[in-house]
């Protein structure tokens, strides 16, 4: 398709969104970086560097559609164990990156946060994002939240651990205290939509907490082929959804 035909049919498919139901917290698992470079014949590293090409798209086009949070799963707890040239070459990128698009990311009005265990990520590149935070931090667009060293369940546990730290008695755990003791509970409210690229249908221990009411939208495009179309589609796949938090058709209707 060419790219007139793309801007062509992106408009046809703005005409069909309901702009009073756009998700307010999507969630993104970026897969296939790898697989996009194999396919174009270059080294996995090159697949990741148009994987954040992609990323400063979709931010523009969320904050554009009126998106509050735009989480990323970017690395997760797990992907340390890749090769250790491959690890290196992915947090130079991070910081690299966000550091590269900061003033575009300002002028846009988007607000930058970290989400992830802080104690055993690189200090260098920990520092390198705080101070990206606090350079965005009065903005109140879009909240861009890359998930770094991120694991869903790991979260839980540090989560737990605070709440063991403060002495809370077993009869005072709640929902509410655990939701509270997340990371960046303050800010991140639950994901309302949950997109993983490249056809894997899982969602990799990514937000478990969080998106325990999320739609879930699967597609085949690999990430660094996922354009504003392909965030269209996700969208309006949602809209079609009927979300009923547990209770009946008839109750959400009424
Ligand atoms: C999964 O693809 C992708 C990652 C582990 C890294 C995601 C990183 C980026 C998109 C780079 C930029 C991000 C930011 C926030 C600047 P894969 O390597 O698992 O792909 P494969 O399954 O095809 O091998």
């Amino acid at each position: 398709m060419t790219n007139q035909s793309r801007e062509e049919l992106k408009k046809e498919m703005m005409a069909e969104v309901d702009m009073k139901n756009i998700p307010a917290h999507i969630g993104i698992i970026m897969d296939g970086n790898g697989r996009w470079a194999k396919k174009t014949g270059q080294p996995r590293i090159v697949g990741h560097h148009e994987g954040a090409r992609r990323v400063k798209n979709i931010v523009r086009f969320c904050n554009d559609i009126g998106v509050k949070h735009l989480s990323l799963y970017a690395f997760s707890i797990e992907n340390w164990s890749r090769p250790s040239l491959e690890v290196s070459a992915l947090m130079r990128l991070f910081s690299t990156y966000i550091i590269k698009e900061r003033d575009g990311l300002n002028a846009e009005n988007v607000r930058f946060e970290f989400c992830g265990r802080r104690e055993t990520m690189p200090p260098k590149v920990m520092e390198e994002l705080d101070n990206i935070v606090n350079y965005l931090r009065k903005n109140t667009g879009l909240t861009l939240t890359v998930c770094i060293n991120y694991g869903g369940r790991a979260e839980i546990v540090d989560a737990v651990k605070a709440i063991i730290q403060k002495g809370y008695k077993p009869e005072e755990i709640t929902e509410d205290l655990i939701s509270q003791h997340l990371y960046c509970s303050d800010i991140l409210p639950d994901v309302d939509l949950m997109v993983r690229t490249s056809g894997e249908m899982r969602t990799s221990n990514f937000h478990i907490w969080r998106a325990a009411y999320s739609e879930l939208y699967f597609t085949p495009a690999l990430w660094p082929e996922f354009d504003s179309v392909e965030m269209l589609k996700a969208i309006l796949a949602y809209q079609k959804r009927e979300r009923r938090f547990g209770m009946t058709s008839e109750q959400v209707q009424a």
